[in-house]
């Protein structure tokens, strides 16, 4: 285990113990003095989350040699603007035909950073195509490879999962990529502990900041779909050994404007007033098992 390198300014620390308190690793414990100290132990149980740094009031400590000065002040928000900006975010289906420039790059990719993982496990790849003529080859060559299977005799899955889209493919509309200039590929350790979840979460932060920027994005299935299909495409998203593609989006700038939020049907929702415990019989264990490990 890496040393975690935890150093406490005791000129600075006020003794509050909100790090101690605040430590879902039970790493850290007050000295005599009341200040905090990491154990041997806990060197090894830390998770590096951090949270001991991030919730000191004064500034007082320093672990995984980071300094507190370097962290961003945490701001009060405009709730109706974070609704606002959740609820207008739109699946972008029509982009401009260029590249975005380095900078808003180089933001939407700084930001996945701070997505959070399970267990901090914090691991993941993601695979970027900046340039769009790079982006034209790759569409070209599905789409390509789609037609020739889709017009073909052979009856295959693929003719299957693409069968109603043929004509617009053949017509040369680029169904899958949707003309996107730019995508990310993101992918996960196989034995991350939340190896299905932590990439949906970094795609859907990525999602809502793009758009705050003025950045189109789209869930693409179609393309993950191709990733799994064509291996020689998966292997061009350089994902390091022992990781698993996860997902992908599109983005760039967005051809279109909406003026208004969509009006969704609710989902269900229940509120959860008792708590009773039912004794279950066999036949409705099983049936639990199969419906929430089924897909
Ligand atoms: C997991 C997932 C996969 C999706 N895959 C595709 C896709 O391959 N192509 C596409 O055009 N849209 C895709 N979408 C976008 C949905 O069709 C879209 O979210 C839905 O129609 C609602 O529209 P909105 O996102 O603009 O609110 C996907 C969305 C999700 C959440």
């Amino acid at each position: 285990m890496a040393d975690k390198n935890f150093v406490v300014d005791k000129d600075k620390c006020i003794g509050c113990a909100r790090c101690v308190k605040d430590c879902i690793a039970y790493a850290l414990a007050l000295d005599e003095n009341n200040k905090p100290y990491l154990s041997k132990d806990g060197e090894n149980r830390c998770i590096s989350c951090q949270h001991c740094m991030a919730v000191c009031p004064v500034g007082a400590i320093s672990i995984l040699n980071k300094n507190p000065e370097n962290s961003d002040p945490v701001w009060n928000y405009n709730p109706d603007a974070v609704l606002n900006l959740i609820k207008s975010r739109r699946s972008t289906r029509h982009y401009k035909s260029e590249n975005l420039d380095a900078e808003t790059l180089q933001k939407l990719k700084d930001m996945l950073n701070w997505t959070p993982t399970g267990c901090n496990f914090h691991k993941l790849h993601f695979a970027f195509v900046e340039d769009k003529d790079i982006m034209d080859k790759i569409r070209d060559y599905v789409n390509k490879k789609l037609i020739k299977i889709l017009t073909g005799n052979i009856a295959n899955k693929i003719k299957t999962k693409f069968s109603h889209y043929k004509d617009a493919l053949v017509n040369g509309e680029d169904v899958i990529f949707r003309g996107a200039p730019h995508m990310v590929v993101v992918s996960a350790p196989i034995n991350a502990p939340c190896v299905n979840i932590d990439p949906v979460i970094a795609l859907s932060y990525f999602e809502l900041y793009a758009n705050s920027l003025g950045v189109g994005t789209c869930w693409c299935g179609f393309a993950h779909i191709c990733m799994q299909l064509f291996p020689e495409l998966a292997i061009q998203m350089k994902v390091p050994h022992g990781y698993k593609i996860a997902y992908v989006m599109l983005f760039g700038k967005p051809d279109i404007k909406y003026s208004r939020t969509t009006q969704p049907e609710p989902f269900e929702f229940t509120t959860v007033k008792d708590f009773t415990i039912q004794k279950l019989s066999i036949t409705q264990k099983i049936k639990h098992f199969f419906i929430n490990n089924i897909r």
